[in-house]
């Protein structure tokens, strides 16, 4: 897969289908299948996490289950960005990084 380059600006939209792909990879064997072992990620689970930030920190840490930070990080933003927009919290077009993250909250 081709990822942004230093020169290259990456655009929101980049991200979003940048993280859907890892998604479909390493996430929605556990989270989209029926008796999978991880919970839906709906709106309102990702809305216990108080910002993007912490969303973002939750994943890279503990995900894939017990596979915690295997990730680069640039793909926990893709992944978290994309989670984000599909369940509607990433409106505006944004490309979720380390200086944006915390000030997007996400309890309702
Ligand atoms: C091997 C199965 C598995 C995979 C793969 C996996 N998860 Fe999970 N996930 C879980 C389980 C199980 C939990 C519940 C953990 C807990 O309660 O401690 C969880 C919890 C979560 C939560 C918190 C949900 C809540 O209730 O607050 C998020 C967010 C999440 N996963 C995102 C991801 C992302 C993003 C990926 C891919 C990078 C991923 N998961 C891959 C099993 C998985």
């Amino acid at each position: 897969m081709t990822l942004g380059t230093a020169c290259h600006q990456t655009t929101p939209e980049e991200q979003q289908t940048q993280g859907e792909t890892l998604y479909q990879a390493y996430c929605a064997s556990c989270h989209e299948i029926n008796q999978g072992i991880g919970p839906r990620l709906t709106k309102q689970v990702l809305a216990t996490r108080v910002s993007a930030l912490a969303l973002f920190t939750y994943n890279q840490k503990n995900m894939p289950y017990n596979a915690g930070n295997t990730l680069k990080e640039e793909e926990y933003w893709a992944v978290t960005a994309y989670l984000l927009a599909r369940e509607g919290f990433l409106e505006s077009a944004l490309v979720l990084d380390a200086e944006n993250a915390e000030g997007l909250r996400l309890e309702q």
